[in-house]
């Protein structure tokens, strides 16, 4: 495979490259070469013994290829298809409420505190440092109501060179915090100014998402105001559905006109090819159907969904229904800010349906291993880009060193790639990630400051 109108080589790379595809969860290639070109696309895939011909077609010398040792391997990027930049703060704690009291107790008083940018720049920097290390490649965050907080978190994003979908947070109503509001206008307006200024900043690999927070968060008025802002925008879209009963019921109070939560956003033109809602533990297949005749997909987090007690999302069903499907993190609903546990708690949330009942189909850590990346970008619509090893897709990817000093893998009882990966993702930890790319670039371990 090689694309011939090419851009000169920056990077080669040889040997086990493994990924996704859409026929093949986890497609393992030994002794590859993989060339990167110099705007970070991946320009050829080959095989180790013919590296001759394809230095003289690229014109790179063969000294200059980076051979991976034995315990290494290359796969893409993880992305987090759902994360909270600003409950960054309190990740780890206040895990002891359901969802609605959980918001007012915790997560609006801290959101509001972003109106300080310099608690903003500081919290904004370490998710995007941690999630960078931990290998998420991309990340789809959730700011707050506040437009330079969120404006800032697309800047840090890109000084990081992480790939980021960012949304200015809206929500006029329930909210029983005093300095976490904003008007139908004002979210708006605000949601419009936010949408310019990151767009003229031209961030090479940062876009903005519009963001109904969920529906129990915005009136009508703004829910049918944001559709339109997306629709004439071609924006991407997120929010949150059907994550608990509650909420559910909540809801049905809300919209009475409505036929589901989910309906709810299709009758405000929010579900779209670019829309991703997080959750939607409780939906009706009905409501999945919806999804998947308007493109729209869904983030399943299942570390929050334990740990706010919310449900479990049957994943199964979601896949055998056909509606696109990433993992998210959800922090601070989630505690941990690492894809690696976003996965392993995938598989608890799959096992926990088999142990209910034995005739479910038990999802795989081959599987799980697609959604975390291809799934992913395709939940995201960013398939075109990233999510695997693709000739013409950009180079994000994780380099793992299974046996790296200080991680906590100490045996390997075999060499085969297959082992190599199901033994990182379900014990490895960012020490195993020795390096990330994004779009070419080598973003961990950082670039040490300037003086
Ligand atoms: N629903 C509305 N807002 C939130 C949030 O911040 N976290 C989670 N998990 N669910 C939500
Ligand atoms: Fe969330």
């Amino acid at each position: 495979m090689a694309n011939t109108d090419r851009t000169a080589i920056s990077h080669v790379f040889r040997g086990t490259f493994i990924h996704a595809t859409q026929k093949t969860a986890v497609q393992i290639l030994e002794d590859a070469l993989v060339g990167v070109d110099t705007e970070g696309k991946v320009a050829f895939i080959g095989k180790g013994d013919k590296l001759d011909t394809l230095s003289r077609t690229f014109g790179f010398s063969p000294r200059e290829v980076t051979q991976l040792t034995q315990h290494e391997f290359f796969m893409p990027g993880m992305i987090d298809s759902h994360i909270h930049a600003s409950q960054y703060s309190y990740a780890g704690t206040a895990l002891d409420l359901p969802l609605l009291q959980w918001l007012s107790t915790y997560t609006f008083p801290v959101e509001s505190r972003f109106k300080d940018l310099e608690f903003a720049k500081k919290v904004y920097t370490q998710v995007v440092k941690r999630t960078l290390r931990n290998g998420t490649t991309t990340a789809c965050y959730f700011a707050t109501i506040h437009t330079d907080a969120s404006l800032l978190l697309g800047q840090i994003a890109n000084e990081f060179g992480q790939r980021a979908l960012v949304g200015k947070v809206c929500m006029d109503r329930n909210n029983s915090v005093k300095h976490y509001r904003e008007t139908t206008q004002e979210s708006q307006e605000e949601t419009c100014r936010f949408i310019v200024e990151l767009l003229n900043k031209k961030y090479p690999l940062v876009k903005p998402v519009v963001t109904p927070r969920f529906a129990p968060s915005c009136t009508g008025a703004l829910l049918g105001q944001l559709g339109s802002i997306a629709k004439n925008n071609h924006l991407h879209i997120q929010s949150h559905v059907s994550e608990n009963i509650e909420e559910v019921n909540l809801v049905k109070e809300l919209f009475p006109e409505s036929e589901s939560y989910t309906d709810v956003y299709h009758k405000y033109n929010l579900l779209t090819d670019k829309t991703v809602l997080a959750h939607g533990c409780h939906l009706t297949d009905k409501e999945l159907d919806l999804l998947r005749e308007t493109g729209a997909s869904l983030s399943h987090c299942p570390s929050s969904n334990f740990s706010l007690c919310s449900g479990v999302l049957n994943v199964r069903n979601v896949l055998n229904r056909k509606v696109k499907l990433g993992l998210g993190t959800d922090v601070a609903g989630g505690y941990s800010a690492s894809m690696l546990d976003a996965v392993r708690r995938t598989l608890d949330a799959s096992k926990v349906l088999t142990i209910q009942d034995p005739d479910h189909d038990t999802l795989t850590f081959e599987e799980v291993f697609r959604l975390a990346t291809l799934g992913g970008s395709q939940a995201l619509s960013l398939d075109d880009q990233t999510g695997n090893f693709v000739v013409g897709k950009d180079f994000d990817a994780l380099r793992v060193n299974v046996a790296a000093p200080g991680a906590p893998i100490d045996l390997i009882q075999s060499e085969e790639p297959k082992i190599l990966l199901e033994k990182f993702l379900n014990l490895g930890d960012d020490r195993n990630i020795v390096e990330v790319f994004v779009a070419g670039r080598r973003v961990v371990p950082f670039a040490e400051p300037v003086e």
